[in-house]
């Protein structure tokens, strides 16, 4: 049976399909990997042409699901749609992407309820995305992210160019800070995987 890994945010511009893409492709060498797009404005779909990962409409999730897919990474659209708590039961992993703003903390309130209401917390991970080079997070958002009572992923991910052009070349690859990142991220997901 696949681990699907989730994405889940109700805002856009947070990093879902980025990390979604780059977190299927990390995979891509050493397991059988695909990619589910429930985005109807089809980020991910958008670029089927040219990833080496499969990428799926919502409606072929069952078929997806049947296959001997190791991991199937879902991407999901920025507002709370009705797919969500279906797909939260189903879900091995929830990644919550948050820019690491006070305003980008606050803004989550929405998909955390949604998450809480669902009981599903114990496989919930906010992870902090297009964090500066060279700084770490302030107390003040450690506090205001801690608050949510959720796993904080141990990796942040950078803002990178590279995480910007990793879809067009079929993810971060070099073995740069990116590649390190998605790495180390992707230990943290197992490691939630492991304890389901
Ligand atoms: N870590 C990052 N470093 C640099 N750019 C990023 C990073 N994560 C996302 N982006 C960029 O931010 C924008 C929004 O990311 P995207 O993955 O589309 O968010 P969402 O799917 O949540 O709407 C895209 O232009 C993407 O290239
Ligand atoms: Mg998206």
């Amino acid at each position: 049976m696949a681990k699907i890994i989730l994405a889940s945010h109700q805002k856009g511009g947070v990093g879902k399909s980025t990390l979604t893409y780059n977190l299927a492709c990390n995979l891509k060498d050493n397991a059988k990997v695909a990619m589910i797009d429930v985005d109807y404005q089809g980020s991910l779909v958008k670029i089927s042409s040219m990833s080496e990962v499969p990428i799926f409409t919502i409606d072929k999730l069952d078929d997806v699901l049947k296959d001997d897919y190791d991991f199937v990474f879902v991407d999901t659209p920025p507002y709370l749609s009705e797919e969500l708590p279906k797909l939260y039961q189903l879900a091995d992993a929830i990644v919550v992407p948050t820019k690491a703003g006070i305003f980008d903390v606050l803004a989550m309130e929405d998909t955390v309820n949604l998450i809480k209401e669902h009981n599903v917390e114990e496989k919930t991970v906010i992870v902090f995305n297009m964090i500066k080079p060279n700084t770490t997070l302030t107390e003040e958002i450690k506090d205001q992210a801690s608050q949510y009572g959720l796993k904080i992923a141990k990796t942040m991910i950078s803002d990178l160019v590279a995480f910007g052009r990793s879809v067009m070349e079929g993810g971060v690859t070099d073995s740069n800070n990116a590649q390190r990142q998605i790495d180390n991220l992707s230990k943290d997901i197992f490691t939630i995987l492991i304890k389901k």
